[in-house]
């Protein structure tokens, strides 16, 4: 349904999209996410036909979003990143008239309008001027607004930003329940938010892919994180010798003691073998603990991978660890 190739951007010399390529299939939930800057409004807007690409392609229900403009709108609800409204107008009065710019005759606005003012819980604000709205109340009419016309498409651009943490709950339930009938890629800050509702996650830092994966993928993939006091070269050909190691990635070393980063096969708990491989050069372990892999480990590891000289984030969660595993924060937040 959305379909990028080698997309480019620049605002004057600055390169805001770099070369991205990525597809959001048919009735997929998908979450795109990057730190801020990171060019996600800009790949978004381009989407929708709101700026034009320096260059590349970028397809939307089969649609080119510079040739096509007309049918992409037609096939898109969006919810752009601060809604603009206007605001002597009322909520209800906002929401009609963007139904009847879409097209939509009197007796289906009318049934539409009445299904998205409850269902984006405005029934209560429907008289209220927009000027007067609160920050939430405006998401929700963004919400609305892009709903109306039931286009396959949604594009939200931080449908969450602003809202208090029912609203997000209820908000999320209803982009969960929108994914039955519509092809939705919403962009947040909240990762938590993309492992209780998506099915996949792009992930973008300074304008460039850095990962398109399943959720389920990333979790089924383990890891182990070991300290070991032993020459680093040693430790790390014993440990690419066990059976189910994928690969070995040092993570630096203090006082003699170097810190490795072990992907393993798919659930396969390699740590009897970690230990006795140390011990039977005569080396000694400092910690040996496995994690289950989360969308935090992934979003991390892109950073790192744009940027070598950014600190790891503190440990992520899921530990079963043989020390004490740090608590994991309930949820990052990466603005
Ligand atoms: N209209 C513009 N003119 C010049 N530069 C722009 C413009 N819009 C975006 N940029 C730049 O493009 C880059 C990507 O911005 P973008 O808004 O797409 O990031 P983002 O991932 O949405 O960030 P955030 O999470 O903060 O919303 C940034 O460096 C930004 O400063
Ligand atoms: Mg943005």
């Amino acid at each position: 349904m959305i379909e990028v190739k080698n997309l480019i951007k620049y605002f004057g010399p600055v390169m805001a999209v770099d070369r991205i390529s990525f597809d959001v299939g048919r009735g997929e939930i998908v979450g795109f996410l990057g730190p801020i800057g990171a060019g996600k409004t800009t790949t978004m807007r381009i989407l929708t036909g709101y700026l034009p690409a320096t260059s590349g392609i970028a397809k939307v229900a089969g649609h080119d979003v510079m040739h096509e403009s007309t049918q992409v709108r037609q096939n898109i609800g969006y919810l752009p990143e601060s809604v603009p409204l206007y605001p002597e107008m009322r909520v209800e009065e906002y929401v009609h008239f963007r139904a009847k710019l879409k097209g939509m005759s009197r007796v289906e606005r009318n049934r539409r309008v009445e299904y998205c003012l409850d269902r984006c819980r405005l029934i209560t604000v429907r008289r209220r001027l927009l000027g007067t709205l609160s920050k939430g109340y405006r998401q929700r009419v963004g919400l609305a607004d892009a709903m109306i016309a039931s286009p396959p498409i949604l594009i939200l651009d931080e449908p969450t930003a602003g809202l208090d943490p029912l609203q997000i709950r209820e908000t999320l339930a209803l982009i969960k329940e929108l994914g039955d009938k519509h092809t939705v890629l919403l962009s947040t800050h909240i990762l938590s938010e993309v492992e209780a509702i998506c099915e996949r996650v792009i992930i973008i830092a300074n304008g460039r892919l850095g990962l398109s994966q399943r959720l389920d993928e990333i979790e089924s993939e383990s890891m182990v994180l070991v300290e070991a006091r032993g020459p680093a070269d040693g430790v790390t050909n014993v440990l690419q010798g066990i059976k189910g190691i994928v690969s070995v990635q040092t993570k630096g070393a203090d006082d003699g003691v170097t810190r490795f980063e072990v992907r393993t096969e798919e659930q396969k708990d390699v740590r009897e073998e970690v230990s006795q491989g140390i011990a039977s050069k005569g080396w000694t372990l400092r910690r040996l603990e496995r994690k289950t892999r989360r969308l935090e480990d992934a979003f991390f590891d892109v950073l790192r991978a744009q940027d070598p000289l950014k600190q790891p984030p503190p440990p992520g969660a899921r530990t079963e660890s043989t020390p004490p595993a740090p608590t994991p924060p309930s949820e990052a937040i990466t603005k």
